[in-house]
């Protein structure tokens, strides 16, 4: 286990992840990259979105994910989110079938009905990763897969940065951020009772650096990470 302040470069006042996202909501698709998460997505082999029958977005937000989803053929999505105004803007753009207002760790929803579990842009919030892997397995039909996507461990340790935005008076605010490292993804994951079925690493690349051209400094350093968990047919 690392903590996330010995890295810390920027310094920025922090707040919790209801009182940020309730904050950041209105601007958050204007600042957040797709090459950070659905370009991952895009890039990954094993599941078959066309085939996925119903899924569950954990840590919803506005409904990017799920949204993402529904356009790769998934027949309906189920939403969870911590923070209500994330939620409203889900609920205003139609993607998911089911939207909860609920910690991720337990969500209310049934379990062993999802082909698919996905949560996307979440974990560096979570203090412990153990809670997240075991609901996602109660939620995953035997044969079901879980995607997990997110910033790279190294990446946050090596910008020393926070997951911020900027508040109304412009001030950048940081949400509460942790890392974890790739073994404690692994740990918790198989612990939960998953199987590895995929993973990739992107880096930043000349597509990042153009979208932040002060990202140059970071060339070719790993930068977000998907893991692909397989729930054992029973
Ligand atoms: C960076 S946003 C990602 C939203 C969406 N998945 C996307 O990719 O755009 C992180 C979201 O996770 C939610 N979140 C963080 N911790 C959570 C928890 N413990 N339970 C439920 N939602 C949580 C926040 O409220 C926020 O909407």
């Amino acid at each position: 286990m690392v903590d996330f302040s010995d890295f810390d470069r920027r310094g920025y006042r922090t707040v919790d992840v209801r009182t940020g996202y309730g904050q950041w909501v209105g601007s958050y698709e204007r600042t957040v990259e797709d090459a950070m998460d659905i370009a991952v997505l895009d890039r990954l082999a094993v599941p078959r979105w066309s085939a996925v029958r119903r899924a569950a977005d954990l840590g919803c937000g506005t409904g990017r994910t799920g949204g993402w989803l529904r356009g790769h053929g998934a027949a309906s999505v189920d939403g969870v989110d911590l923070t209500p105004e994330m939620l409203a803007a889900a609920r205003a753009r139609g993607a998911h079938d089911r939207l909860v207002e609920a910690d991720l760790a337990d969500t209310g929803l049934p379990g062993g009905a999802y082909d698919l579990v996905v949560s996307s842009l979440v974990d560096e919030h979570l203090a412990d990763l153990g809670p997240l892997y075991r609901e996602a397995h109660r939620l995953a039909r035997p044969g079901g897969l879980f995607v997990l996507v997110g910033l790279h461990p190294y990446f946050i340790m090596a910008a020393g940065m926070p997951t911020h935005f900027d508040g109304a008076d412009g001030e950048p605010i940081a949400i509460t951020t942790h890392v974890h490292l790739v073994s404690e993804h692994l740990t918790a994951g198989l612990a939960a009772g998953w199987r590895l079925a995929e993973m990739r690493e992107a880096v930043v690349d000349d597509a990042w650096i153009a979208l932040k051209p002060k990202w140059e400094k970071y060339r070719s350093h790993p930068v977000s990470a998907a893991y692909v968990w397989a729930r054992p047919e029973e």
